[in-house]
């Protein structure tokens, strides 16, 4: 059984401010159909990129990558917002599509070099998480085989944002 993804995304106008169509994944994550379809399709885009491990910002990251690293029997790289993690760090900083300044971060020993890093979201909006993400492995050592998305907003142009730094295999599997 297939299912189309659009009918498992909520949205909803003017949150978290004025202006933002904000796109929920929470039905999405909710079915366990449309959960595994999406998971399983970006498991099949991953199986050509001789992925070492895949990364993912918290929170929603998480979400799509833990999965994701349990059906491709690798493990899972959390970037974690700033002041999280215990140990030593490496960090990025970013701004939002809501406006705000973040910090990622992910542990030094998480990544060694050369491996071969497929980097996760729900949603690629301005681009600036991934590419702080992006910057993290990066400054570890590590290469960024891919970058893949539940969502992808066209208007905002993440994708060129991202493909800036250096062309990558991309997925979305939803465009808004
Ligand atoms: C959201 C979303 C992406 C990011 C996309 O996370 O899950 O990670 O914004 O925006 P960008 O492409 O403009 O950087 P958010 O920072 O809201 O955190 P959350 O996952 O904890 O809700
Ligand atoms: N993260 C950044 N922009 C977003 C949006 N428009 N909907 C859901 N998550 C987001």
């Amino acid at each position: 059984m297939t299912v189309d993804l659009h009918d498992y995304v909520a949205t909803v106008e003017n949150f978290p401010e004025p202006g933002v169509s904000f796109r929920d994944i929470s039905p999405l994550m909710g079915d366990g159909v449309a959960y595994r379809q999406a998971v399983d399709a970006i498991a099949a885009f991953a199986k050509d990129l001789n992925v070492d491990l895949i990364a993912g910002p918290e929170s929603r990251g998480f979400i799509v990558g833990s999965p994701l690293a349990y059906a491709l029997n690798i493990g899972f790289v959390p970037a974690r917002k700033g002041g999280k993690l215990p140990r030593e760090a490496v960090s990025a900083s970013y701004s939002l599509e809501y406006g705000g300044e973040n910090v990622l971060e992910i542990h030094k020993d998480a990544i060694q070099p050369g491996q071969r890093v497929l980097i996760v979201d729900d949603l690629l909006a301005t681009g600036g998480t991934i590419n702080a993400t992006r910057e993290i492995i990066e400054k570890l050592g590590g290469i960024v085989a891919g970058v893949a998305f539940i969502i992808e907003l066209n208007d905002l142009h993440g994708r060129e944002k991202v493909m800036s730094t250096g062309e990558v295999p991309f997925l979305a599997l939803m465009n808004y």
